[in-house]
């Protein structure tokens, strides 16, 4: 007997367009490694993003900055290989295309040779047009970061919410439409007040990807280990939390080492 299984068919930006065409929303999620961008994209997802975040959550850094190009390739070949169906984002990292187009073009063509990714990501507007329009005549789809760009904590000087006073906002929504006139897919809004990411959402044509930026946007993106409660410390307002797997974890370790001492395990039939 045959049994029928449907054709996964891979997202591409053409059909990300068309999802906020018929409003449908986009779920986006980062992965960093093999095993869970498998379930991940098992799980429905439509876009992985392989995101800069791995420096924090991946290598314990304090902020993103440190994570350097090689990783990210490390990283992003991870998922790629455990991938099917969800169009797979690579964050380029911090010093990697800010102020120079022909370095910004070199790293997005490493990531999608070494990596066999979908497309890049790059944060800020105006001040990296020259990058994007460099890497996009390439062929490589970029996605936009506006809002708060965590390579720019230094020049910020915290995580709180951008683009409140009409200054910044106005700023906010001229770079959303450059990117969007340079050929930009997409672009994620991060931590900016909901009325702006809803207006910014009304007057583009590419879909703009949440995170803290209400529910407005034309989908949303969480870090995949602060949604299963891995990063259990991290609770920030716009967080939901769909798992407790740091207690999971911790239950499950501690029974193993319990079982070790009392002899439990490995019992006979757990042997050769
Ligand atoms: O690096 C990352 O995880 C991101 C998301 C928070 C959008 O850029």
């Amino acid at each position: 007997m045959s049994v029928h299984r449907p054709e996964i068919k891979r997202i591409t930006t053409h059909i990300l367009l068309e999802m906020k065409g018929r409003g449908e929303k986009i779920s986006a999620l980062t992965a960093y490694d093999y095993s869970m961008a498998k379930i991940v994209d098992a799980a429905g997802v439509d876009i992985i993003l392989v995101g800069d975040s791995a420096s924090n959550v991946m290598a314990g850094h304090e902020t993103t900055l440190p994570i350097t190009l090689d990783q990210m390739i490390y990283h992003a070949g991870a998922v790629v290989r455990a991938v099917k169906r969800a169009f797979v984002v690579v964050d380029l990292p911090f010093g990697s295309y800010q102020g120079n187009s022909s370095e910004a073009l070199r790293s997005a063509i490493r990531i999608m040779k070494e990596s066999g990714a979908h497309a890049v990501k790059l944060e800020g507007g105006v001040e990296i047009k020259e990058s994007v329009v460099r890497i996009l005549s390439a062929g490589v789809p970029v996605m936009g970061h506006l809002g708060l760009t965590p390579q720019s904590i230094y020049k910020f000087g915290t995580y709180t919410v951008r683009a409140k006073d009409d200054e910044e906002a106005n700023q906010l929504v001229a770079d959303a439409h450059l990117l969007e006139a340079c050929g930009c897919f997409g672009i994620v809004l991060e931590k900016i007040p909901a009325a702006l990411t809803e207006k910014v959402s009304a007057e583009l044509r590419i879909p703009t990807i949440g995170i803290g930026a209400g529910g407005g946007a034309d989908g949303q993106i969480l870090v995949l280990h602060d949604l299963i409660g891995l990063t259990k410390d991290f609770k920030p307002r716009f967080l939901r939390r769909y798992a407790d797997l740091h207690q999971i974890m911790l239950d499950a370790i501690h029974h193993y080492v319990e079982d070790v001492k009392s002899r439990d395990f490995p019992n006979e039939k757990e042997g050769y």
